[in-house]
């Protein structure tokens, strides 16, 4: 390990994303497919490279994959800047690195969302002289990108930890904490700013097959805060609702639509539809950058089919016979009708729809 600590509310001893430097400066990522054994900074030497890091996790969770794209685009950059290229090629090449990238995954937004932020400053600064002042304007757009995302984080904490009472079983999935994001996260930021105020909660996190981002990641973000917790299989959610665990399921999204609809880790659907029989308020916790209000029903967003080899034999252990079929699919839809509310940075969507969606986001 080269870096450990436990954390305290407002800043975070860990980051999921790290750019050192000016334009000609050094991309980092948290390795989470390390975590929890291993906390290692990579440092990030390729757009090629970046790429294969959101392919195979090392950087994950809707927020951070947006942040580290929109730093992928400046390492791309470098050997421009280095030779102080033309505009023309310079622009061409930026656009070009922004496409490449948006390649790396299909189902979280941001990723779009925060490249075409940089497709917009490149479009704006096509008829600079040099490569130089074009980076230095993409670095700028991705510092923003990233404060954009702490700020909204610590604002989705603040009125996520106002819908818990004193006392409750919150249940959760996947990770959605500073590793997904910038830093404190959107659910767990919900989850944290609840513990740091004294609330007394007590959580329970879904281990999140089949990469198990929930035993490894959540149960890790929550240790490192203190936060009373426990880990359970997904397949056990039904058994804690019933023994009266739990009050609130609050969990992240990838993307958002207009009608609320939200896609979210696979299992989050399942859990929504135990919430309602159990009579639990389901929550949904996402920044603005989640949402896509191009599309309004969740049967159209993308979903991200992963490789076999994930659950057959994730982690180098085989755990299923070779040479059968298997079904991968990484996020599911929760349909508006079964999210009691979702906690924006702009403010709480309830009751979840259309109108309200569109209401609160143009705040
Ligand atoms: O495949 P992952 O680990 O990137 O999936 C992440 C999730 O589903 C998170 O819940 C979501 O991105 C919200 S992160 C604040």
């Amino acid at each position: 390990m080269n870096e450990q600590s436990n954390a305290s509310v407002g800043t975070s001893p860990y980051v999921s994303v790290r750019w050192q430097g000016d334009t000609l400066g050094q991309l980092e990522l948290l390795d989470q497919t390390l975590l929890p054994e291993s906390l290692q900074m990579v440092p990030i030497q390729s757009v090629e490279q970046a790429h294969e890091a959101i392919v195979s996790l090392q950087v994950r969770g809707a927020p951070a994959i947006g942040i580290a794209a929109a730093y992928a685009v400046l390492v791309g950059m470098q050997s421009l800047v280095r030779r102080r290229a033309p505009i023309d090629e310079s622009v061409q090449q930026a656009r070009a690195l922004c496409d490449y990238l948006a390649t790396s995954r299909p189902t979280a937004v941001n990723l779009f969302w925060a490249l075409d932020r940089m497709r917009r400053i490149i479009d704006r600064n096509s008829n600079v002289a040099t490569a130089v002042e074009l980076a230095n304007q993409l670095l700028r757009e991705a510092r923003q990108i990233h404060d954009e995302d702490r700020r909204m984080c610590h604002a989705i904490g603040e009125f996520g930890a106002s819908l818990f009472e004193h006392g409750s079983g919150i249940l959760t999935h996947c990770n959605t904490g500073g590793l997904a994001t910038s830093e404190f996260g959107t659910a767990l930021a919900a989850i944290l700013t609840a513990h740091y105020q004294g609330k007394q909660i007590h959580v329970y996190a879904d281990e999140t097959r089949p990469l198990l981002q929930g035993a490894r990641l959540t149960m890790w973000e929550l240790q490192q805060h203190r936060v009373p917790s426990t880990l359970i299989c997904d397949s056990m959610a039904a058994q804690v609702m019933r023994e009266g665990k739990v009050q609130y399921v609050i969990v992240g999204a990838d993307r958002i639509t207009a009608r609320g609809d939200t896609a979210n880790k696979i299992g989050t659907y399942g859990l929504a539809v135990l919430a309602k029989h159990h009579q639990i308020p389901f929550f949904v916790a996402a920044p603005s950058s989640t949402f896509d209000l191009s599309i309004v029903h969740g049967a159209d967003i993308p979903i991200e089919q992963r490789k076999p080899e994930e659950i057959t034999c994730a982690f180098g252990k085989r755990t299923a016979p070779e040479s059968i079929q298997v079904y991968n699919p990484a996020f599911d839809v929760t349909p508006s009708e079964l999210i009691s509310a979702i906690i924006t940075e702009l403010g709480i969507i309830h009751p979840v729809d259309e109108d309200r969606v569109r209401r609160v986001l143009s705040k």
